[in-house]
């Protein structure tokens, strides 16, 4: 298994592809099977964002200080998908909003996804070596095994602090 961080991000991004395929297909009277899909997407996020900010994000910043502004706005829409998938992670699937929500978390990380796919990827393989990235790789498959998967662990509350403080 290659542990480039970028093949392993792209990875990532096509599983939870696959859930929004999946979710938007589900019929209208799918309630239950809507619900269990909502979680799925949600603990896959949570844990790609997470390697993401613990790993790609800080590493990328300190190593092509002209890709800051990216990293920032980075930050910025994975805040807006971690505030929705919280709300969502506490919502009942019946719920008024649930569709909505779920609509527009789907719209807002697809669009990050192919920004990051189609613009900055290229970039940061491009400004960084291949042991580089073979090495940052390496860490989030080790990462990956303890990331925390539901927004409800207390690290996710402190994103959000951070999001506004730090
Ligand atoms: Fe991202
Ligand atoms: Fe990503």
């Amino acid at each position: 298994m290659s542990t480039d961080a970028i093949v392993i991000l792209k990875d990532d991004h096509r599983q939870i592809r696959r859930l929004f395929r999946d979710f938007r297909g589900a019929g209208e009277k799918a309630t239950a099977t809507k619900g269990k899909l909502a979680t799925r997407i949600i603990e896959e996020l949570n844990v790609h964002t997470y390697l993401e900010n613990e790993v790609m994000y800080p590493e990328v910043r300190r190593l092509i200080p002209e890709l800051e502004g990216e990293v920032l706005e980075s930050y910025e829409e994975h805040h807006v998908a971690d505030v929705l998938s919280m709300e969502l992670y506490a919502m009942k699937p019946d719920a008024e909003r649930f569709e909505a929500k779920m609509s527009v978390l789907i719209e807002n990380v697809t669009h990050h996804m192919d920004e990051e796919e189609q613009e900055w990827f290229p970039k940061v393989r491009k400004g960084l070596g291949r042991s580089q990235l073979q090495e940052m790789g390496a860490r989030m498959v080790e990462l990956r095994k303890t990331a925390p998967r539901s927004p409800a662990q207390p690290s996710a509350l402190k994103k959000v602090v951070d999001a506004v403080i730090a």
